[in-house]
């Protein structure tokens, strides 16, 4: 079964991007749980000196385990500045590296899709363009297209924060599709390898 780790940049209860996920959710396809991260707030600075086993902060440690142990990732956006909000990119940080070379990378070739929500007209499409060239060094596996840009985010949930505008659900099943099928590519060679 798959399992798919949900991130959220956004911090706040009433987030349109955390919302997004939510939405995820509901319209995964059956076997395509997707788990909501919330610890994103307790995730501390990056600091080089830390970044080894033993001396990672715990929550470190357990946002890299989580993002190995996941089959895929599921990273709602929004845009800071025309850029990757802090926050987001500094947990990115955490989990990029492997200095003694011995843990494994948890984001190489991860697959991920990148989705986003904001109430303007450009809808995160900036932050989502600068994550992509933060995986591109990763080396994560990332959904291309298609591309989910929630623009005018209000008027597209309800006063819950349900998605309800259809065509923004539809593409929605079709980034998690692209997701899924991203995934079995990948793991087209083991499979191979297994029956070799
Ligand atoms: C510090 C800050 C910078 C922002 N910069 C941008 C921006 O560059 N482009 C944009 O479309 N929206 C920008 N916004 C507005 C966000 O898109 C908006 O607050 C959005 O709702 C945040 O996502 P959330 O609803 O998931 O919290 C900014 C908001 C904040 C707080």
């Amino acid at each position: 079964m798959f399992k798919i780790l949900g991130i959220s940049r956004s911090l706040r209860a009433d987030s349109y991007n955390t919302a997004l996920l939510r939405a995820a959710q509901k319209v995964a396809p059956t076997g395509l749980p997707v788990e909501i991260y919330t610890r994103l707030r307790d995730i501390p600075p990056y600091d080089l000196d830390l970044d080894y086993p033993g001396r990672r902060p715990p929550v470190v440690q357990e946002l890299r385990e989580r993002i190995t142990a996941a089959t895929g990732l599921l990273i709602a956006t929004p845009e800071y500045n025309y850029s990757i909000p802090g926050v987001l990119k500094n947990a990115l940080d955490w989990v990029s590296t492997d200095w003694t070379r011995a843990e494994g990378l948890p984001l190489l070739r991860k697959p991920v899709a990148i989705i986003g929500a904001a109430p303007t007209t450009f809808g995160s499409v900036r932050a989502q363009l600068a994550l992509r060239q933060v995986f591109l060094w990763t080396d994560s596996d990332v959904v291309v297209k298609p591309e989910l840009i929630v623009f005018r985010a209000h008027e597209r949930f309800d006063e819950s924060g349900d998605l309800v505008d259809e065509s923004t659900v539809d593409r929605l099943r079709n980034v998690l599709d692209a997701l899924v099928l991203k995934i079995r590519a990948d793991r087209q060679p083991h499979l191979a390898a297994a029956s070799a």
